[in-house]
């Protein structure tokens, strides 16, 4: 067994975590310092966004120096600092790479423009302009626009999948490729326990550079996601040799026990089970489709039956994550979402693979609702009328106070003018059935149970009807060995009728995510919106 199988991951987003000095910006000293928090929890694996020397265009994924840390969140001794406490409190820490794209400021970009035979010109991806003198293809970025820059002084594009200040790197170069064997070895000699891969799936493009399909109307003026979908993503991303490059990284990771973790952001089962079913590429990767269904029982069960089918073993399954809007808010907001997100992730908990909370899940945090002229996110600031992810990023409540003990003084974003102060972790620690409590009982069931950890065989109980039911069974059984997890997706209609659930065997409730549920014999009793941690007896 691997050291990552059965864990739970938990989402740092730096800046927003905790400030150890009052400048508004959350730190590495800030989260070395609520480690013990974490530890208590009940996760395994901390992930920390970017923290690199970064002009911030991208709030740190636009990286300067690859190796370096930004001043404003610490040093490489406090990473290692922080590390080290980690492990003394039993956690594992993976860092976040971004290997698609740099900082425009990136020595390395300073001096592929400085002219067309530069050094590292061929580190980027440099294009001539189509006849018309306009970008060489029809490829927009993430974030709005085309996905090319000119360049006057060489009369040339360059690509930049994301900002004009996050150039793509040209992944054909062997150069590149050596250079990141040498930046993960240095991390995980660092004593980091894995990477988190940015854009996974990007890196390579098309040879030839051709047009992605068209496939919806392109309207300027939508939101940037919107102008994406416009095209099928045929040729700038998902493309055969990215594999290749994670295979390399597989074998500096395996001298290390380290583990890669991609961000495969591909919504089809049939894509993204690439990246992972050959076992030799990335160790595990995020399974966005968990982020886009609705509160619907006939969205939920396919899409998790479907990944679940290609070995859920490989999957992480975030609840949330900094880029969408949180899970609280997607299922209907206030009360009713912050109680399916709730019973939402308990089935995550349930699945093979690994769960993943975004900080704040375990509050039962939703959305911060910010005033028009908070934007900072680039995606707002630079796209009118485009929500940005601001929202998601708002800082940790920990405690009541103008701070909410997350800074001294005045936060790069605001809380949110929704009431903090209600759901703060000081308020709910030690209240049985806060948010925060429920979230620590699940992750200790999680832990009793062998068969929710690894090698456990599945099997959905359910076809149809309002209730999802997996059931996880450990070939040689033993205490533990027998787990049902089963969620209630109730209609929204305001419909509370509880459901009922016929068990494979008599069965103990070890978990429930409220209040209600119970059972007798082999019958569950589920009321709506609720879910539940069962160990059968045989
Ligand atoms: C990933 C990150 C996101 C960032 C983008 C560009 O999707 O999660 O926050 O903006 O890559 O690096
Ligand atoms: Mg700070």
């Amino acid at each position: 067994m691997t050291w990552w199988q059965g864990t739970v991951g938990y989402e740092i987003y730096v800046r927003s975590f905790a400030d150890s000095d009052g400048d508004g910006f959350g730190d590495l000293p800030g989260i070395r310092a609520r480690l013990p928090y974490l530890a208590e929890l009940g996760v395994d694996l901390v992930w920390i966004t970017p923290f690199y020397p970064s002009p911030q265009a991208d709030h740190g994924y636009d990286v300067s120096d690859y190796l370096g840390v930004e001043p404003t969140y610490g040093t490489v001794d406090d990473v290692t600092k922080l590390v080290d406490d980690a492990h003394r409190l039993g956690l594992r820490v993976v860092v976040d790479l971004v290997p698609n794209h740099s900082s425009s400021e990136h020595p390395w970009f300073v001096d592929a423009r400085s002219s067309a035979d530069a050094r590292h010109r061929d580190w980027y991806v440099w294009r001539d302009p189509a006849p018309d003198g306009g970008p060489p293809n029809n490829w927009v970025s993430n974030f709005g626009g085309p996905a090319w820059t000119f360049d006057e002084a060489s009369g040339q594009y360059y690509m930049h999948l994301f900002l004009p200040e996050q150039p793509d790197l040209n992944w054909a170069n062997d150069e590149v490729r050596a250079e990141f064997v040498r930046i993960i070895d240095t991390w995980f000699a660092r004593g980091v326990d894995g990477i988190r891969i940015d854009v996974a799936h990007s890196l390579i493009e098309d040879e030839h550079f051709r047009d992605n399909p068209v496939i919806a109307p392109y309207d300027p003026t939508a939101p940037p996601g919107e102008r994406f979908n416009a095209f099928e993503h045929l040729h700038d991303q998902d493309q055969d040799g990215v594999l290749e490059i994670y295979r390399g990284w597989r074998e500096v990771a395996a001298k290390h026990d380290a583990m890669l973790l991609g961000e495969v952001y591909l919504l089809e089962t049939d894509r993204l089970r690439r990246y992972v079913e050959e076992r030799d590429g990335l160790h595990l990767a995020f399974a966005f489709a968990t982020l886009h269904s609705g509160w619907d029982v006939d969205e939920i069960r396919p899409m998790l039956a479907e990944l679940v089918a290609v070995g859920g073993e490989h999957f992480a399954w975030p609840l949330g994550s900094h880029d969408d809007p949180r899970a609280a808010t997607r299922f209907g907001g206030g009360e009713v979402g912050a109680r399916r997100a709730r019973a939402y992730f308990t089935l995550l908990c349930a699945l093979p693979g690994v769960p993943f909370l975004y900080q704040g899940d375990e509050l039962g945090l939703d959305d911060g609702v910010l005033e028009d002229d908070a934007a900072q996110d680039p995606v707002a600031v630079r796209n009118p009328g485009a929500a940005g992810r601001d929202p998601v990023r708002t800082p940790i409540p920990w405690e009541p106070g103008p701070g909410f003990g997350f800074t001294e003084g005045t936060p790069w974003l605001p809380f949110g003018t929704n009431r903090r102060d209600l759901h703060t972790a000081a308020a709910q620690q030690g209240v049985a059935g806060s948010p925060l409590e429920r979230t620590r009982d699940l992750l200790r069931a999680r832990r009793e149970l062998p068969a929710l950890r690894g090698g456990a065989a599945s099997r959905w109980l359910t076809e149809d009807g309002a209730v999802v039911a997996i059931e996880r069974t450990l070939p040689d059984g033993g205490p533990g060995g027998h787990v049902v997890g089963a969620l209630h997706v109730g209609g929204g209609d305001g419909d509370a009728t509880p459901a009922t659930l016929e068990l494979p065997a008599a069965g103990r409730l070890v978990y429930a995510s409220h209040d209600g549920a119970s059972v007798a014999g082999t019958v569950l009793t589920l009321p709506a919106d609720t879910a539940v941690i069962v160990e059968l007896s045989s």
